[in-house]
């Protein structure tokens, strides 16, 4: 899709207004007809035609507490109509906020997300022309709002991806050519390195797949020699069968969407990239498959890690806090990160906590849980904060190693996973976790079946940007 800015509508062109619940006046210069079955409520939308035979959707954008889901409502409206649009088709941008003329960019974008990538038969992408009619300047937005969509569709794309494509090797090779496209630093630290430099849990996770771990590093610097702003750390599990502590096979393949959180990870640095903000960024990513095979790490073994700590395996399907702790120890160690985000779709337990309406969030710092808090309400990508209490610490108790990867109880699993990757941050007062298993990947009306949903770009990205 190409984006344009333009002053001045043209009344015989096609053309979507967005209009506000009970605010039609602005319609009269579009129409003469009164009574529109058309009340503005929001993601409604109703075409009717000019004197030119050209076409008017107009489109509701609900309430004043409905200004978070104006993405959704133009996503929805290409989604249904794009097929019958012309090559170009302006937006009145006119009443439109800053903030909603990014967000109808992004929506705009996102509805060009083509999920049968693997099909026989491609669909053809049409180039469409979007024109934004306003009086102000909106080049900003328009160029923001038109990377999120692209990146966020690129991310989804991945978590979509079937497992037999998308190895941690995949991964590898989409940062290294994104870290190329963009102008960031990408190192993938293959099997052999990883040994070399004891990243024993990464190890352990993946020895029982064909398909070997990997542990991506990027680093996006604006400024050389100061201090790391952020570093990021996504859990990036290609497949996780459960391992030899098996998951049952109702579902089980969509279990390739356990590296939701490393999609997030390698979207945000590569939009960070191209919006050029001014922090200096590390995005890691620790990636293996979880794989039943005759050298798979079993339920009792006690693994080394990163860290230094040994590890009980209680359970081999709790699997992401062990590659996120080797991931943890080597971004503190290594970048020494002002602030430490981790990101994961971790636990079945906060799926049943929070359902598909919020991610876990677990932090000891109130000052980022409040950022985080607003951003997530403003992106529509929203966050509930759990407790890391100190009452949790005995589950992680383990006779004969240094902690055990799981309690063994069927309570709290989040807080209990929370707890364990605390272990791996050496009290670093600003660190946060979060748990997107729930609104990483699910139901859509844009498919059939559960797809991706980008949940966590747009709330990382503006976190990010929130630390200039
Ligand atoms: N990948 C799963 C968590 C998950 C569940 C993600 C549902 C998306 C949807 C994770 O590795 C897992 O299996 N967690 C277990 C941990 C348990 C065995 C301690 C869980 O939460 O049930
Ligand atoms: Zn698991
Ligand atoms: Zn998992």
């Amino acid at each position: 899709m190409k984006f344009k800015h333009t002053q001045n509508l043209d009344n015989n062109k096609d053309i979507i207004i967005p209009c506000k619940k009970g605010k039609l006046d602005c319609l009269e210069e579009f129409t003469s007809i009164k009574n529109l079955d058309f009340e503005g409520e929001l993601s409604t939308h109703q075409l009717i035609y000019g004197d030119a035979g050209n076409r008017i959707y107009l489109l509701g954008l609900g309430e004043e507490k409905d200004a978070v889901k104006i993405e959704e409502a133009f996503r929805k409206l290409a989604f249904n109509t794009k097929k019958n649009w012309s090559k170009s088709i302006q937006v009145d941008a006119q009443s439109l906020s800053e903030d909603a003329v990014k967000q109808a960019v992004i929506g705009l974008e996102l509805s060009n997300y083509e999920i049968g990538q693997f099909k026989s038969e491609k669909k053809k992408q049409s180039k469409l022309e979007i024109n934004f009619i306003s009086k102000k300047d909106i080049t900003i937005q328009l160029k923001e709002g038109k990377y999120t969509g692209e990146t966020t569709n690129q991310i989804k794309a991945l978590v979509d991806a079937p497992a037999n494509y998308k190895t941690p090797e995949f991964l590898g090779d989409w940062a290294t050519k994104s870290a190329k496209t963009y102008n960031y630093k990408c190192t993938v630290l293959h099997q052999n390195e990883l040994k070399k430099q004891g990243f024993d849990a990464v190890i352990a996770v993946g020895q029982g797949s064909v398909n070997p771990p990997v542990v991506i590093v990027t680093e996006y610097i604006t400024k050389p020699n100061a201090k790391i702003d952020i570093g990021l750390v996504g859990k990036g599990i290609t497949f996780d069968t459960g391992g030899l502590s098996i998951k049952p096979s109702t579902n089980l393949h969509y279990m390739k969407s356990d590296m939701g959180g490393a999609a997030v990870v390698l979207g945000v640095v590569e939009l960070v990239a191209k919006l050029k903000l001014d922090v200096n960024m590390v995005g890691i990513v620790a990636s293996a498959e979880n794989a039943v095979d005759k050298n798979s790490y079993r339920p009792g073994d006690v693994i080394n890690s990163y860290s230094g700590k040994t590890i009980e395996i209680i359970d081999t399907d709790a699997e992401g806090r062990l590659v996120l702790a080797d991931g943890l120890s080597y971004l503190i160690k290594e970048f020494r990160p002002e602030k430490i985000i981790d990101i994961a779709t971790l636990t079945g337990s906060v799926v049943r906590t929070l359902a598909f309406s919020a991610a876990g969030m677990f932090t000891n710092n109130t000052e980022m849980a409040k950022t985080m808090s607003d951003i997530g309400y403003k992106t529509n990508e929203r966050v509930w904060q759990l407790p890391l209490f100190e009452d949790f610490e005995a589950d992680l108790h383990s006779d004969i190693a240094d902690l055990r990867n799981f309690s063994g109880k069927p309570i709290a699993g989040a807080i209990n996973a929370a707890k364990f990757l605390e272990a791996f941050t050496e009290s670093h007062k600003n660190w946060m976790h979060l748990d997107i298993a729930g609104v990483s990947f699910g139901d859509s009306p844009y498919s059939k079946m559960k797809s991706a949903s980008g949940f966590g770009v747009q709330l990382i990205t503006n976190y990010v940007k929130s630390l200039n």
